[in-house]
């Protein structure tokens, strides 16, 4: 028939809720795609590990390569993480045809023009709006609604671990190891949370956001980059005293040199900002993202950023528009670097 088929590669708590939505939207996701949207395959490395759904029985598989390119698989959800094997993975399937969806920003900070020139190659999409900021759709924002306007500026709470840490840090006045802990007994940051509070996994973030607000190329080597672990319980409190507080900011600024010519600047440091902006107000475990443009003004994005269910709604959304593309026989642009700006070495000033 004309069903798209779907193989999930990955079955943590983002793959299990998306395996979870497929099952329980099936009608919906059938009547907005215009055809039937049917799980293919989950590509796991262990089959008898616990999970948080329950998978038909015989769609479990180890041989994620053979799933990817088997004949009857469209599309590719990825949401393994990591660099390798999703890499690979990931140009497997492009390679042979499917259209894929993936949550990784490590990946496609590092690595994503490789992936983009793979898809447009193949003429199959690429679509990632859950790899920044979970569920708060942004990057299609930012690629699409905001395409006509001239953005200058995004500031994003885009690390829900280490936003936890310093909400904690300024509404207890706890000291950081002590707020770590309780990021990690409810959760939040991984037991390894380096990632997290030295702020690579904003770096990664601030590098997809900058390439979307300025159509331009900027990976991760690119953004300067400093975590929340020096941050002490005497900042956090000369911050309140200021009527301010401190937070982990990814900032991606275009720059106008005398000439008129366009440079990208992308950091990602702790920051005092007034109680009185809007992004003051984003507290626990939440991100946001703030835009600053010429014609719209200010917008601000917020919502969750993390969690199995709340990443997973990107990933259906993204989905939706992916197979709606293949049956169309069009491919959407999952990148848009049309600009030739130069991007400063390290968030240069
Ligand atoms: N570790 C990340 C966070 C998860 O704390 O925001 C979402 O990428």
């Amino acid at each position: 028939g004309n069903a798209v088929r779907v193989a999930v590669l990955g079955c943590g708590s983002v793959g299990s809720q998306v395996v979870r939505l497929l099952g329980e939207q099936a009608g919906d996701l059938a009547a907005r795609v215009g055809a039937p949207v049917e799980l293919a395959g989950v590509a796991v490395r262990r089959l008898d590990a616990p999970r948080e759904v329950e998978v038909p029985e015989g769609l479990l598989t180890t041989d994620a390569t053979a799933l990817v390119t088997r004949d009857d698989v469209d599309l590719v959800v990825e949401v393994i993480g990591g660099i390798e094997p999703a890499r690979s993975l990931i140009l497997a399937a492009l390679e042979s045809g499917k259209s894929v969806v993936t949550a990784n920003k490590a990946l496609l900070a590092e690595d994503g023009p490789t992936l983009f020139e793979a898809a447009e190659k193949v003429g199959r999409d690429l679509y990632y709006e859950a790899a920044v900021a979970g569920a708060i759709p942004i990057l299609r924002p930012l690629r699409e609604s905001l395409a006509g306007d001239r953005v200058t500026r995004v500031l994003g709470i885009v690390n829900g671990t280490t936003n936890f840490i310093l909400d904690k840090m300024d509404s207890s006045g706890a000291g950081f190891a002590e707020a770590l802990e309780e990021a990690q007994e409810l959760g939040y940051a991984e037991a390894d949370p380096t990632a997290d509070v030295e702020g690579f996994d904003a770096a990664a973030k601030a590098a997809i956001l900058a390439s979307l607000a300025f159509h331009s190329r900027v990976t991760a080597s690119d953004v300067y980059r400093e975590g929340i672990t020096e941050v002490t319980a005497a900042d956090v409190q000369s911050a309140v005293e200021m009527n301010s507080v401190v937070k982990l900011l990814a900032i991606a600024e275009l720059r106008t040199g005398p000439g008129g010519d366009d440079s990208v600047a992308v950091r990602v440091h702790p920051a005092m900002i007034p109680r009185s902006h809007p992004l003051a107000s984003v507290r626990e475990a939440f991100n946001a993202v703030f835009v600053e443009s010429e014609a719209a003004g200010q917008l601000m994005f917020y919502g969750p950023g993390a969690g199995g269910a709340p990443t997973a709604s990107a990933v259906l959304g993204d989905l939706v528009t992916v197979a709606r593309n293949r049956l169309a026989g069009t491919r959407g642009a999952g990148e848009s670097a049309y600009a030739d700006r130069a991007v400063l070495p390290m968030g240069e000033t």
